[in-house]
């Protein structure tokens, strides 16, 4: 019942209430009505039958008296006005029947021989009355009479049908009023519920419930409201806490996002600073690595240089003595050949280690390369395409010509040879500056204005192995007898004494670029001066000019000793610096020139000059040295700006440089 009441609407609910109720209240009423009906109904039937036989014995007193069956017959016979009464019987004093009366419907046995008690019993279908009979105080007898309830239950059957039809109409008026009322209640409170249903389904809580009535359902509709109030109230605040939650959120994101772009800034930074720490290191390595190589190429170099000094000395000196059709003059031209070569590879060493003896100039490398275009026609030939890309703005540089010149052409030869099937040569300059940040890929580190020039080609190209050695002395990938190795590292050696720094950038099938920066300088180009060259004619010396030679190695001086007697001179020859001025001091007459060396035991070239010169104003003095400008750089002293001679040197040079000097040239 609960269950059916739950899941019904409250229209259902309302009208189950009230019906239930009505026909709960109306069988009650029908019920009490009934009982109450019955017992009455009951007892008037006692009453009316006591009162009949009273009057039954009465009017039997004398039929009793004078034994008179037949009145008394009579007298019981009138009992048929009264159907209820089945049957009637008269006993005498001594409890015999006397008389009886039967209804239509009796049976004989509904009277007993004897009456079987003196008191009136009421059963569930009958009603026995038993009344004493009496006369003048004295029993005569006793009267029975029989009724059956058949009546009292049909009166009880029209009274129930009476109550079952009343509440049968009470309940229709009932639903009818029900029915018709219900919605005073329902209607509002319905109407709550739907507003609770739109808030919930659209989550407006701007919504309201009208009020309708000022009842409980009113009260509910107010309390309702103000907790959409409320709902609304917080729902803004909520709203108000997400937006700002939303914008710490975002400004936390923004923040986060810098953050992680300045981190990612900083890795970046630091993996930059890594490479460019780990490329200075290599570049660190590779220097020291060259420099160490240079020390010992150099040293040997020198050596070796002393040593064919004396030999093509010796052998120019003796060639010059010989008759043209000795029988000797052939070896000793070969020997002569073999100590050129010599000599050449000696140079090219020194070179590598710095040692070469230089004349830096301001250069302009564009007018450099330009001049050079006749030499590279011949070697590159016809297969290969040469290409200029000469930035006309490009600065000037501080370099030897001979030896740019020489870097050049070294460039040139590898990348002919690297073009064997032919291919195309550029030619590029350009100004560039570094920062702190790119020096590191210079081999000097230091950061500045420079001039680059780039020497590329479309050629075999290098792997890595090949790449990291190629400065190398005597590395070479070419055939025997087709390469020295010498190259690169005579480049290497000259770009780095011109305070230069090159890099190599190759891939295997693609071609090599090498790119050469020099410092840059403001200054005005210089033309170079000619440089002295073996066909220049030599004016030979007078016999009036005295030259003191100063030089500890014994070899060295004894060529130089017989080339200036040679030439006309009147040489003064001595092996020490202490020696040269005893040997001055004793001559008589006038000295013109010294010429010494610069390193000597005990007193070295340059003090022996200092010495001798205030003795002779007008002495001219001419350095030698097997280091670059005597050796004035290691010693600090700046580039020597008198007139040098670098070792070796050949007797001709030796004689047309005496003769410039004396004649007043630097
Ligand atoms: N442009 C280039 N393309 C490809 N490889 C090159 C190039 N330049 C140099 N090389 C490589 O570097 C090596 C060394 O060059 P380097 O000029 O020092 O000596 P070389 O050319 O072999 O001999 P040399 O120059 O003494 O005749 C070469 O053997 C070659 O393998
Ligand atoms: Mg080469």
């Amino acid at each position: 019942m609960r269950r059916m009441l739950n899941v019904r609407s409250l229209q259902g609910k309302l009208i189950a209430i009230i019906m239930g109720a009505s026909t709960g209240a109306l069988l009650l009423a029908g019920m009490l009505i009934l009982v109450a009906d019955f017992y009455e109904s009951r007892a008037a039937l006692v009453q009316d039958m006591t009162i009949e036989a009273k009057v039954l014995a009465a009017n039997s007193t004398a039929a009793l008296a004078f034994d008179d069956r037949q009145a008394a017959t009579e007298v019981l016979g009138h009992l048929s006005v009264a159907p209820q009464i089945q049957a009637a019987a008269l006993y005498d004093h001594d409890g015999k029947l006397f008389a009886s009366y039967l209804g239509s419907e009796a049976t004989p046995a509904l009277v007993p021989s004897r009456p079987d008690s003196t008191k009136t019993r009421l059963g569930f279908d009958r009603l026995v009355v038993v009344e004493p009979v009496y006369l003048n105080g004295v029993r005569m007898g006793t009267v029975l009479v029989r009724t059956d309830l058949r009546t009292l239950y049909q009166q009880l059957w029209m009274s129930l049908a009476g109550i079952a039809f009343v509440t049968g109409l009470s309940l229709l008026v009932a639903f009818v009023a029900a029915a018709r009322l219900q919605r005073y209640v329902s209607t509002p409170v319905l109407a709550l519920a739907q507003v609770a249903k739109d808030v919930s389904e659209q989550r407006d809580y701007s919504i309201r419930a009208s009020h309708l009535t000022h009842d409980e359902v009113g009260t509910l509709v107010d309390a309702f409201n103000s907790m959409l109030d409320q709902i609304q109230q917080r729902d803004r605040q909520l709203e108000a806490h997400r937006t700002h939650l939303q914008q710490e959120v975002e400004a936390r994101t923004i923040e986060l996002t810098q953050a992680n772009a300045r981190l990612q800034g900083e890795i970046d930074q630091r993996n930059r600073t890594e490479e460019a720490l780990r490329q200075s290191q290599e570049q660190l390595f590779r220097s020291q690595k060259m420099e160490a190589i240079g020390n010992l190429t150099g040293g040997i170099a020198h050596e070796f240089n002393n040593l064919l000094q004396i030999i093509n000395g010796f052998s120019e000196v003796i060639l010059l003595q010989l008759s043209p059709v000795d029988p000797a003059r052939e070896g000793l031209e070969e020997i002569m050949k073999a100590g050129g070569r010599g000599a050449s590879l000696t140079s090219q060493l020194l070179a590598f280690s710095r040692r070469q003896a230089n004349q830096p100039k301001v250069l302009d490398l564009n007018g450099l390369v330009t001049n050079m275009g006749g030499v590279f026609q011949r070697l590159l030939g016809e297969s290969i395409e040469l290409a200029t890309d000469l930035d006309l703005t490009a600065g000037k540089v501080m370099a030897d010509r001979g030896q740019l010149e020489q870097v050049i052409i070294n460039l040139v030869i590898n990348a002919r040879d690297a073009m064997p099937q032919g291919g195309r040569l550029a030619f590029a300059t350009a100004n560039v500056e570094f920062d702190e940040h790119a020096a590191h890929k210079l081999a000097t580190g230091r950061p500045g204005s420079f001039v680059m020039l780039t020497v590329s080609d479309t050629g075999t190209g290098m792997d890595e192995a090949t790449k990291a050695r190629i400065f190398e002395p005597f590395f070479t990938t070419k055939p025997q007898g087709q390469g020295t190795g010498l190259g690169l590292s005579t480049v290497y050696g000259i770009v780095r004494q011109s305070h230069g720094s090159i890099e190599v950038e190759s891939e295997v099938g693609r071609g090599t670029i090498f790119r050469i920066y020099l410092p840059r300088v403001n200054e005005v180009v210089e033309t170079a001066e000619p440089i002295v060259d073996a066909e220049t004619p030599v004016v030979p010396g007078r016999q009036s000019e005295t030259i003191v030679l100063a030089e500890d190695e014994h070899g060295v001086r004894m060529i130089l000793q017989k080339v200036l007697q040679a030439q006309g001179y009147h040489v003064l020859v001595a092996s020490s610096g202490h020696e040269a001025i005893r040997m001055s001091q004793q001559h008589q007459g006038p000295l013109h020139l010294l010429v010494t060396d610069m390193a000597m035991p005990g007193m070295s070239g340059m003090e022996l000059s200092e010495r001798l010169l205030p003795l002779y104003p007008g002495m001219k003095v001419l350095y030698m040295s097997g280091h670059p400008n005597g050796g004035a750089e290691q010693a600090g002293l700046g580039v020597l700006q008198r007139p040098f001679l670098q070792k070796p040197f050949s007797p001709r040079v030796l004689a047309k440089r005496v003769r410039e000097v004396l004649d007043g040239g630097a």
